[in-house]
């Protein structure tokens, strides 16, 4: 795992960026195709605007599929609450992505179906090949996708319970805490550390508290982002409000 800093935001997600857009344009130059594993939130945005702006500029999308790490349960898709309205306003609107290739969990799916859904959908990954770059954002409670604390190593993608600070975290998206929900499907924690190569995203002073527990400190499943240190292909991305309480780092 590799720690890099920088200085702020901007520049953390334009480094991002331009590494998944490189990989990109390097596979379409050799007619392959791409896999992309993605993350919503706050934290991913200025790396979606730049992946906007790189197609804006010539680089397409075409031959790149996407997975989702997560949806809310229950969700409807076409909810504005939603993760796949989420995606589309931030990034899938904007590029020349094919719809047959955006693959988000369905949180409309019945509750009987769930466990066939999820394994299908980690059956539609391995199916591609794995994942080639998969960006992740962290939550308070160290979580990555929602795979909150507790969650095991080899985790599958499931229907997991939201922790009250991670719901108490999506709040700014609903009218209020009641209408948060307090499930989601999320990819289990086994297939994220399958791709081949992650970048985890960390921006503000409110993520150095949790920068701090999971990356200097043993690996635990009480903090499930821990995981990530045992794994090469990582790059840890942070601006200096997330560093904040890192004790000593190398700037970019
Ligand atoms: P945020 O969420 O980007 O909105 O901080 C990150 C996460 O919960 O994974």
């Amino acid at each position: 795992m590799e720690l890099k800093i920088f200085p702020d935001g901007d520049k953390a997600s334009k480094y991002i960026a331009k590494e998944i857009a490189d990989f990109i344009s390097d596979k379409n130059s050799k007619k392959e195709r791409s896999v992309l594993g993605l993350p919503t939130g706050n934290t991913p945005i200025q790396v979606y605007e730049e992946l906007i702006r790189h197609h804006n500029e010539g680089l397409s999308f075409r031959n790149v599929i996407t997975f989702n790490l997560d949806e809310y349960y229950p969700m409807v898709a076409s909810r504005k609450e939603s993760y796949h309205t989420y995606m589309n306003i931030n990034l899938f609107n904007h590029i020349d992505i094919q719809k047959e290739n955006v693959h988000i969990p369905d949180g409309s799916i019945p509750g009987d179906m769930i466990k066939s859904y999820c394994d299908e959908y980690e059956e539609k990954i391995k199916a591609f090949g794995g994942i080639d770059i998969q960006l992740l954002g962290i939550g308070r409670t160290g979580h990555i996708g929602f795979n909150e604390p507790g969650s095991k190593k080899d985790s599958k993608t499931r229907l997991v319970e939201l922790d009250e600070k991670t719901r108490l975290d999506a709040l700014s998206g609903f009218r209020d805490l009641n209408f948060v929900p307090k499930k989601a499907i999320t990819m289990g924690i086994e297939i994220i550390l399958q791709a081949k190569k992650i970048f985890l995203l960390s921006l503000g002073k409110k993520k150095a508290e949790v920068m701090n527990k999971c990356f200097f400190n043993d690996v635990s499943s009480e903090r499930p982002a821990s995981y990530l240190q045992e794994k090469e292909n990582v790059e840890v991305v942070l601006d200096e409000g997330a560093s904040m309480l890192i004790p000593s780092y190398k700037m970019h």
